[in-house]
């Protein structure tokens, strides 16, 4: 197959091809909307940084013991060039691959992935249950309570955020942006513009 660039809806219908999980999905939307905030920012291929970030975990509902390895499988036998296999890969580096991320695309997926997960847990225990209202701070607060969604790698965004030279604050200003983008698809507009 020619190197066609995929498009959104080629991604997500491989998504949901083998994802039937509604927070696996809610979580490839969310960090597919915050690497198009990332990549409008840069003037960067914001359709390129999306697709990556929707497909980046393609395989962790039904191959989690072969997580990436199994996506880099399907992405090549589904004709993805060779430059979106990489990027994809290099969100498990030092996890499940050894793909270091290199260009600022793969620095920025490695980077949010997990702070993601951060932003949506923190807007979860606020009394809105939105991201529309939220500020940095109130992630910051919770980044520094090790107990509070303890499983989301603190370690790895602190390394991803290094590699882009960005402060925390910075990075989850970013998150906060490109989440607000879809707050309602992935379930955290909360009761923010309610009627009444
Ligand atoms: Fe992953
Ligand atoms: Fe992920």
């Amino acid at each position: 197959m020619a190197e066609v660039k995929p498009s959104r809806e080629e991604a997500l219908s491989l998504l949901k091809r083998y994802n039937k999980n509604e927070a696996l999905i809610k979580h490839a939307l969310a960090v597919e909307a915050v690497m198009r905030y990332c990549a409008r920012k840069r003037g960067l291929d914001e359709q390129m940084w999306g697709v990556i970030g929707l497909i980046h975990d393609l395989d962790y509902e039904q191959f989690p013991a072969e997580h990436c390895r199994k996506t880099e499988e399907i992405l090549i036998s589904e004709g993805w060039p060779a430059d979106y296999v990489r990027a994809v890969l290099s969100h498990g580096w030092g996890i499940c691959t050894d793909v270091e991320p290199q260009s600022e695309l793969e620095k920025v997926l490695y980077a949010v992935d997990e702070l993601t997960g951060l932003v949506a847990a923190t807007a979860l225990v606020r009394p809105s249950r939105s991201v529309l209202d939220m500020q940095a701070k109130s992630v910051k607060k919770k980044w520094k309570d090790k107990s509070f969604a303890a499983g989301v790698n603190r370690d790895v965004i602190t390394k991803g955020v290094e590699m882009l030279g960005m402060e925390l604050g910075e990075l989850i200003d970013d998150v906060i942006m490109g989440m607000r983008e879809v707050a309602d698809e992935i379930g955290l507009k909360g009761n923010v513009g309610a009627p009444g």
